[in-house]
């Protein structure tokens, strides 16, 4: 293995001519870049696998030349992706190339291009990261200086790219509360594009720091020329796309640098959150499936292992986690044959009992009035009835009505001499992560919990208010601008102890749902709430643009009561159910108020879930209709990685007598293989004719199996919802 690592390094920087070129290169993709010796880094190429001879002859074919990390102050209009005020005031900076070293392990090779100013000792390290096996290529900074003086980042972009104009479109992905991860395709014109993030806490309520480009015109599922693009942050970003009167779109990505200037000291080292990029020629699938792969091997906390089928008690009592209340919740969801009960708000404080959203929140004490046995007699009963134990926490907040706020007033964001600005229930504050006695409470949130009850299996760690106010206790003065980086690198630095010391935790990152849906955070996170929305048909919009980056492993989805609470939409079980098993299935609702039938629905829907599971959460995505077309028919589904096992789910999205919905075809399976079609979830009296049945993946794939768009059920179960899930087998 030795011997070929160094073959494959000495493959990765080539020479021609005089310009020496670094060749990273990934199973399928190449980036290029000109590294000559005390000259400039510049980019020549990011796309399909280049050979040796097409990579050397590359810079003659013309095309992209600019720097591979534009600084400020020599090309004045260009944009750029650094901007720095050295410490004598001077606003230019001048990077050339000082050398590149590589290290290579198995999992990827990183390539770090050493740059520095022609006249001030401030350096700046491009860096790559080429996996081996995905088609991923991770890329960021690491900026440092021994000037005399600080000094003054302005602009530190993760990375900079550029893309040739053409017909290219920009898939991004917008929302707010409770609508997050809407899809949003456009040409990109003339003009700067710009997706920010400016919540300091939660990034990804209103917009994320993933996009795509499609170089060939309007986005394709299948088919078409893309490069994926994913901010690995849990803070404030910044995504800019300037069209400018060249030839190129040029992709700027990293933190928000509104309000963030940063003050390097010499000899800090000030590294940028990594920008992980994909190019697929299989469109916008092309980009799911790998960033799902790197994910799953990569970046996402136990991205490899099976969830655990839950029931949260959020939606079923709120507030109200009564003993009683949580036992009952754990007989039922035992009885449905769930995993694991989640213990959700409601459950601390004890000078300040949690009832409502405006006390507590810092106090993470058992409300002994709530669960006399305390948290060790639920984990017991849940132990009897054979599943495992959750619990909810917001430990970055408090509440100004809490012991913890009266102990120490100074350990939350404030600005000096202002009254502190609230959130949530009008007194939620955010603690200062900047702190490293309030990162030690932090951890010690978590730690304690764990230590006094080692049984519990998973913890959802919620995030409720944004900062609204700017100002560090902790930090001092001429600091004040380094609050929002402070803050993550204090979230991250908890989040890591919590990982060292507790690998297998189940951990959900959930800020007032998806707020916290970013490969910054998910490193430590193995999975998400993917909104506070929980009607099933709003659902499959919001799980549509997560699952364009993120694989269905760490998106939770859970069947909840009707009418839904959120949207008061009335939605049949059925619907909900086959929704909520396209993605990490759970259930949140009271389950006393089920009927038996409902019940048994759901004990039907979890027993078939289990034998799923490694398909939808460890295979392959193909989204197959769009709801974004509105041909009244969203479509996807799960091939296992061998191609011998498939889940589809096909929804029908609007109602109208004799309407002509669309055939769906099939993707993904193995044309030669034959497989026996299963309907899962069925509620008709009469089996679907294809039940049983044979077909090969060549005719699946071409033409599709015709369904029927209404249930055969008794007429007062008739409604306007239709739905299903097939599960497919290869008859070997
Ligand atoms: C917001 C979360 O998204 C909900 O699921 C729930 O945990 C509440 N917070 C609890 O306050």
């Amino acid at each position: 293995m030795k011997k070929l690592i160094a073959l494959f390094l000495m493959l990765v920087v080539a020479y021609s001519g005089q310009a020496q070129q670094v060749c990273l290169s990934t199973p399928h993709t190449t980036l290029l870049l000109s590294a000559p010796q005390g000259g400039e880094l510049r980019f020549l190429y990011y796309g399909e696998k280049l050979s040796e001879a097409d990579a050397r002859s590359l810079p003659s074919a013309g095309g992209a030349e600019f720097p591979a990390y534009p600084a400020y102050g020599l090309n004045c209009p260009m944009g750029t992706a650094l901007s720095v005020r050295h410490a004598d005031g001077n606003l230019t900076t001048e990077l050339r190339v000082e050398g590149t070293d590589t290290d290579a392990d198995d999992e990827a090779v990183t390539t770090v291009i050493r740059l520095k100013d022609t006249v001030y000792p401030f350096r700046v390290s491009v860096c790559y990261k080429a996996y081996r096996k995905v088609d991923v290529i991770e890329t960021w900074t690491e900026i440092s200086h021994q000037e005399k003086k600080p000094v003054l980042l302005n602009q530190f972009a993760s990375a900079y790219l550029p893309i040739r104009r053409g017909d290219v479109w920009l898939t991004s992905f917008y929302g707010a509360w409770a609508n997050e991860a809407r899809m949003a395709q456009e040409p990109l014109e003339p003009g700067m594009k710009v997706i920010k993030n400016r919540d300091g806490v939660r990034n990804t309520h209103t917009a994320h720091a993933e996009v795509i480009f499609s170089l060939d015109g309007r986005p394709q599922e299948n088919t078409g020329r893309v490069i994926g693009a994913a901010l690995c942050y849990s803070g404030n970003y910044k995504l800019r796309i300037d069209t400018d009167e060249s030839d190129y779109h040029h992709f700027f990505a990293g933190i928000n640098e509104d309000n963030s200037t940063y003050r390097l000291k010499g000899g800090e080292l000030f590294r940028t959150p990594a920008l992980a990029l994909t190019y697929s020629n299989e469109g916008m699938g092309g980009n799911s499936r790998t960033f799902h792969r790197w994910s799953r091997a990569y970046k996402l906390a136990n991205g490899t292992e099976p969830r655990k089928i839950l029931l949260n008690s959020w939606e079923g009592v709120y507030f109200n986690t009564q003993e009683e209340a949580m036992k009952q919740m754990i007989a039922d969801i035992a009885g449905m044959g769930g995993e694991l009960f989640v213990m959700d708000d409601g459950w601390f404080g004890d000078k300040y009992p949690r009832k409502t959203d405006r006390t507590s929140l810092g106090d993470w004490s058992v409300d002994r009035q709530k669960l006399p046995s305390g948290v060790e007699g639920l984990v017991e009963e849940a132990r009897k009835k054979g599943i495992r134990f959750g619990i909810w926490i917001e430990p970055e907040m408090a509440n100004t009505q809490s012991e913890l706020f009266e102990k120490h007033p100074d350990w939350v964001l404030k600005a000096p001499g202002r009254e502190l600005v609230k959130g949530r229930g009008g007194t939620q504050v955010v603690l200062d992560l900047a702190h490293p006695q309030v990162q030690d409470f932090v951890f010690r949130v978590v730690d304690d919990l764990m230590t006094r009850y080692p049984e519990i299996d998973y913890i959802k760690w919620d995030a409720n208010m944004s900062i609204l106010n700017h100002g560090s206790p902790y930090l001092s003065a001429d600091e004040q601008s380094h609050m929002y980086i402070a803050y993550h690198r204090g979230l991250e630095s908890v989040c890591q102890r919590i990982r060292a010391k507790y690998p297998r935790l189940t951990m959900q990152a959930c800020a007032s749902g998806g707020g916290r849906v970013n490969y910054g955070l998910l490193p430590y996170f193995d999975e998400f709430w993917t909104s506070d929305n929980t009607d099933a048909v709003q659902r499959i919009y919001m799980q549509w643009g997560t699952s364009c980056f993120f694989p269905a492993v760490a998106m939770a989805s859970h069947i909840s009561a009707s009418p839904n609470h959120q949207t008061f939409r009335t939605v049949p079980l059925k619907f909900r159910i086959d929704v909520a098993m396209s993605g990490r299935l759970g259930m949140e609702l009271q389950p006393k108020h089920m009927t038996e039938e409902e019940k048994k629905l759901c004990a039907d829907a979890i027993a078939a879930y289990k034998e799923i599971r490694p398909v939808v959460q460890q295979g392959d995505l193909y989204r197959l209709q769009s709801p974004y077309d509105r041909l009244g028919v969203a479509s996807l589904m799960y091939v296992s990685p061998e191609k011998d096992k498939a889940v589809f789910y096909w929804w029908k999205m609007e109602h109208f007598k004799n309407q002509h919905l669309p055939r769906v075809r099939m993707n993904g399976l193995n044309p030669q293989g034959r497989y026996r079609i299963r309907e899962l979830n069925r509620i008709d009296k009469q089996p679907l004719r294809m039940e049983g049945e044979v077909f090969t993946g060549a005719y699946l794939m071409a033409n599709g199996l015709e369904l029927p768009d209404t249930h055969q059920v008794d007429k007062p179960q008739r409604n306007e919802y239709a739905s299903r899930v097939l599960y497919l087998e290869e008859i070997k």
